[in-house]
């Protein structure tokens, strides 16, 4: 049985002072109905703050565990890379997971297939679970080839990683086109995807790891689609981006 996993991807929003507000009301709110695992992955600047708001409120033993997760990372260990941040710095915040090849720094900051795979290895190594995001252009999905890309990507960003490892990895699935505007994939055609990756994981690793993944669904999840998308049998959670920065949309998501 795989327990779904709802991530909410703060991307550049949110400073620590309104993180802490969010995380606070967040807490508070929150029942979990589902027992899902959920995590928000704030920016660097408010991953701190954000910790220290979420390990006070389980000291009071009121709330559930929510986890928390950084957007990106570099994937060497320290050294002259001004501008970077370190797995290891993000371990000892405690940061559980990391999103590692969203589209957006994929089309905005370069980041490759080869640079993806990299980050996957150095992230496995400190012990931090990647979430690792594929998908497709409007272009590359209008011409037909929108599962050929996604599984390529896939094959390139897991080169030389070994089985043992996939435990700890969550991919998702997030359509270009449907980022943050407002279009979800129909809750078909992201099944469809969804399972199509999870047979290339089995190609890969085996059909008992393809079991145990988890693949996330990304693309304008919002409360009034969420459930539809949870209902299709190879979409096991989502990474939402607009609407995990307001309390109650993101509750309304993680109560689907
Ligand atoms: P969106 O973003 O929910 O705003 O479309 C999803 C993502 O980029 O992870």
């Amino acid at each position: 049985m795989r327990t779904p996993f709802i991530a909410g991807n703060w991307k550049m929003n949110l400073n620590h002072m309104e993180a802490i507000k969010f995380i606070e009301e967040l807490s508070y709110k929150i029942e979990n109905k589902n027992n899902i695992k959920i995590a928000v992955c704030p920016s660097f600047t408010s991953i701190r703050s954000v910790i220290l708001v979420l390990e006070d409120e389980s000291k009071k033993n009121i709330k559930m565990k929510i986890k928390v997760g950084a957007q990106n990372m570099y994937f060497e260990d320290n050294g002259a890379y001004t501008g970077e941040v370190s797995p290891q710095m993000l371990k000892a915040l405690g940061v559980e997971y990391v999103i590692i090849g969203h589209s957006e720094r994929r089309e905005l900051f370069g980041e490759t297939d080869e640079s993806v795979n990299k980050k996957l290895k150095t992230a496995f190594k400190y012990e931090i679970k990647p979430i690792l995001c594929v998908g497709e252009t409007l272009k590359i999905r209008e011409e037909g080839r929108a599962i050929d890309f996604t599984i390529g990507q896939i094959r390139k960003d897991l080169k030389d990683i070994t089985a043992d490892k996939i435990n700890n990895l969550t991919i998702a699935y997030e359509p270009i086109w449907a980022i943050g505007t407002g279009r979800n994939a129909t809750p078909k055609d992201a099944n469809e995807m969804c399972m199509a990756i999870r047979n290339e994981i089995s190609i890969l690793y085996g059909s008992k790891t393809a079991e145990n993944l988890i693949i996330q669904y990304g693309g304008s999840v919002k409360p009034s689609n969420i459930g539809e998308l949870m209902m299709m049998p190879d979409i096991d959670g989502a990474l939402v981006g607009g609407a995990s920065i307001k309390v109650d949309d993101f509750l309304a998501i993680v109560n689907y």
